[in-house]
């Protein structure tokens, strides 16, 4: 009888736990999950900020802005053909944080190459493949700045982060 009770009370401590966590588990996985998919996710809404237009940039070089404030140092490159992600009406134009998911140290863009080399701990980042880390120390991606494009006008507006800016909690402080 006692072992019964025992165990009937242990099947109740037992469901009840698991509906305990069933009720807590999921939420946090969600959180976990969502955070995972996009590091940079921020509740504050990011700012649109006009770069210039499209035709004024040169073809191959990094043009610097800051982005999504003027504490975060970034880079807007016009490929000279169509990438991955690409703005403007031809597709090739990518913008990129320039500080390093390693430690923070600042990027330099390598025309040759077409990628980005970190000289402190000479992390690679591949600016024709959304900012793809190819090799080095750091184990995130180059945060990718969104632009959209408007025909009419020719003009590039940064309007987002891809991936979490190095040093920060969320894009938007
Ligand atoms: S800070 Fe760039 S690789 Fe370490």
């Amino acid at each position: 009888m006692s072992n019964l009770s025992r165990r009937n009370f242990i099947k109740l401590g037992g469901a009840g736990a698991v509906a305990g966590v069933a009720t807590v588990v999921p939420v946090k996985q969600s959180w976990a999950e969502s955070k995972q998919r996009n590091p940079g996710a921020t509740t504050l809404p990011y700012p649109k900020v006009t770069i210039g237009k499209a035709g004024d940039l040169p073809e191959n070089q990094a043009v610097s802005f800051t982005y999504p404030d003027e504490m975060s140092p970034c880079v807007v490159i016009r490929m000279g053909a169509p990438v991955p992600g690409g703005a403007g009406p031809n597709g090739d134009i990518v913008a990129y944080s320039t500080l390093c998911t390693h430690m923070g140290c600042p990027v330099s863009y390598d025309s040759e190459s077409r990628n980005f080399k970190c000289p402190c701990h000479f992390s690679v980042f591949d600016s024709e493949k959304t900012g793809q880390m190819v090799t080095g120390q750091a184990t995130e991606n180059l945060p990718r700045i969104r632009l959209s494009y408007d025909e009419k006008t020719d003009t590039l507006t940064a309007t987002g982060v891809e991936g979490l800016i190095y040093g920060r909690q969320a894009n938007i402080i």
